[in-house]
């Protein structure tokens, strides 16, 4: 069994005062964890705030974005160097809100994954189909096509220690989940994908789910087969809910 990674995505959450409470949180509940990788994905400004608050703690800190470009002018951009400057060990890269809203593609995702990996962090890589594509009945080729762009660009050797997301888009922040059955099938999908090219890879490949995940679906989600962890959005604003998933993995891993 894959050592579960459970990851908190706080996407554009939070203030000074409630990114120290919840990363204080975190970390003191994370203390009895010892099969169970945990990490938070934080907004920028609270790096530096996350590098120290989780300094001697086994909780890995993460950014949610980075640049394509290794440094320079490029206003309002941050490198995957100064992300590990500020103690990051992951970087989300393609995260469907940010394929969505900033025109993010499979060419501009192996850019970052590329740089992610230049500057040591590794890459989480998020795929998933909408609802219209799901009804459509593409959601395998939806993803596919997502994987092979990556591997196009990048080669199946740059998949030898990332995580992937799969986080169906019409689950996320909706209430909606995959059922256990639904995301695991996608989930087999995936490393079955990365099989055909490099089976060693496919095995130790951890596959996260994401997609509301919280406390009551967590332990169904996380004991099918081909799920990894979980990359949780809403519930990770809560110390208590993303403790009690990452709880629900360690008990799996057990
Ligand atoms: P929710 O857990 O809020 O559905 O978000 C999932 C997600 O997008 C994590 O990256």
């Amino acid at each position: 069994m894959r050592q579960p990674l459970i990851a908190g995505n706080w996407k554009m959450n939070g203030s000074k005062s409630s990114a120290e409470s919840l990363l204080n949180g975190v970390v003191s509940g994370a203390r009895g964890l010892s099969k169970t990788d945990v990490a938070v994905c934080v907004p920028y400004p609270y790096l530096y705030l996350g590098e120290s608050l989780l300094a001697g703690s086994s909780v890995r800190l993460g950014a949610q974005n980075l640049c394509t470009e290794a440094g320079g002018a490029f206003t309002g951009e941050v490198s995957g160097s100064m992300l590990a400057d500020f103690g990051c060990g992951y970087v989300i890269c393609g995260h469907s809100e940010r394929r969505e809203y900033y025109g993010e593609n499979e060419a501009s995702i192996a850019q970052k994954m590329v740089r992610a990996v230049e500057s040591g962090l590794t890459p989480i890589l998020c795929v998933g189909e909408t609802l219209q594509q799901r009804e459509a009945g593409e959601t395998e080729s939806v993803i596919g096509t997502q994987i092979d762009g990556i591997i196009e660009r990048i080669g199946i050797d740059a998949f030898d220690g990332i995580e992937i997301a799969y986080e169906p888009v019409w689950a996320i922040g909706t209430g909606m989940t995959a059922t256990p059955e639904q995301a695991q099938a996608v989930h087999a999908f995936i490393r079955g994908r990365i099989a055909a090219l490099k089976g060693p890879i496919a095995e130790k490949l951890r596959i996260l789910y994401g997609g509301s995940m919280k406390p009551g679906n967590a332990a169904e989600l996380l004991g099918q087969p081909d799920i990894d962890g979980g990359l949780i959005g809403g519930a990770s604003l809560s110390a208590d809910d993303f403790l009690a998933i990452c709880q629900a993995g360690e008990q799996l891993a057990a």
